[in-house]
């Protein structure tokens, strides 16, 4: 029978050996397992007096403890060295970026918009929202046009199925949030109101069924046609910047009065035609509640889209709705 030291030493030699921990487990079978020395050593135990069984046993359990010890310890290197290894096999080098991620931008009628907001919020304005889903009230009736009133073919509205037939449309500008506003805001009221608006057109390069305005809207006590000029003028300045002028046209609109187109003159002395304006009619102050006698104001809204166009050098508002972001990434 071997002696239980012999077990120990032959237990080291093997569990150095071994390399994984898959070779660790077949020692740890053939020095401690069922059919090992180690256990047949302990069945032998049974034929020794008391006495020498006593002495026998105590030095095999000494033997036993060192040999799992021997195991656990070589065990905890090899599972170190096989983590470490893993570790090495997995790792990420996060430091060696060779290519810059493409960046996207906003798009090139949210930053005209954003732009617009920009010019009017520095000179005071606040900005205003309003539904693209209106009620024949605020985008007509609010407005001074009345009932059947002829102005109301000027604009090729979509209506809604929704409600009686012909009370709830796709605004056709941004004017009815002007009703909304008057409303719920007391004067003095400086604000601008940016957003879609809808009518029924056939798509080509200057219409579109969609598209964007911005409506402006100053409510104040003793306002003229002169404060409505000199901002229309600041506002060129401030957006197109020198060399830029406007210019006032008289037209007509049911909810202004007097009512005017504006142009933009281009520092090549050619003019653009960019959107209407006026005088709020007092019709209008009366229907949202303010008391014509006390305040005037006045409105404007204008195109946001073909602005978009001009400052791009875009030449087909279509290329505007295509999104094909090969095209959108060269602005
Ligand atoms: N809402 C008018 C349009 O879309 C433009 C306008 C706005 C005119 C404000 C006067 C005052 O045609």
């Amino acid at each position: 029978m071997a002696e239980p030291e012999q077990l120990v030493v032959e237990a080291q030699r093997q569990a150095a050996a071994a390399t994984t921990l898959d070779e660790l487990s077949k020692v740890r079978t053939t020095v401690s397992g069922k059919r090992s020395p180690l256990v047949a050593a302990r069945k032998a135990l049974g034929g020794l007096d008391p006495e020498a069984r006593r002495e026998a046993g105590q030095a095999l359990n000494a033997a036993k403890s060192a040999i799992d010890e021997v195991l656990a310890s070589r065990e905890a290197e090899l599972a170190a060295a096989a983590r470490a290894e893993k570790l090495a096999a997995e790792r990420l080098d996060l430091t060696e970026v060779t290519e810059q991620p493409a960046n996207g931008h906003l798009h090139v009628i949210t930053q005209t918009w954003q732009e617009l907001e920009d010019v009017f919020v520095g000179m005071g304005y606040r900005v205003a929202e309003g539904p693209e889903i209106e009620s024949e009230w605020y985008n007509f009736g609010a407005l001074n046009f009345p009932l059947g009133h002829p102005a109301r073919d000027m604009y090729d509205t979509l209506y809604v199925d929704y409600g009686e037939p012909g009370s709830t449309l796709l605004r056709t500008h941004t004017s009815p949030v002007q009703a909304r506003v008057m409303e719920n805001q007391k004067p003095p009221i400086y604000v601008v109101a940016p957003g879609r608006c809808f009518r029924q057109d056939t798509a080509d390069a200057t219409h579109m069924p969609v598209f964007h305005q911005i409506e402006g809207l100053v409510v104040d006590r003793d306002t003229t046609l002169g404060d409505l000029a000199g901002t229309i003028e600041a506002f060129t300045a401030a957006y197109f910047g020198p060399g830029f002028t406007s210019r006032l046209r008289p037209s007509y609109f049911p909810f202004t009065e007097p009512s005017a187109e504006f142009d933009i003159q281009r520092p090549d002395g050619t003019w653009l035609e960019l959107g209407g304006c006026g005088m709020v009619h007092p019709n209008v102050l009366k229907a949202c509640g303010i008391d014509p006698e006390q305040w005037q104001g006045f409105a404007f809204g204008f195109g946001i889209d073909r602005l978009a166009l001009i400052r791009f050098g875009i030449d087909d508002l279509r290329e505007l709705w295509t999104n094909d972001v090969r095209f959108l990434e060269q602005f």
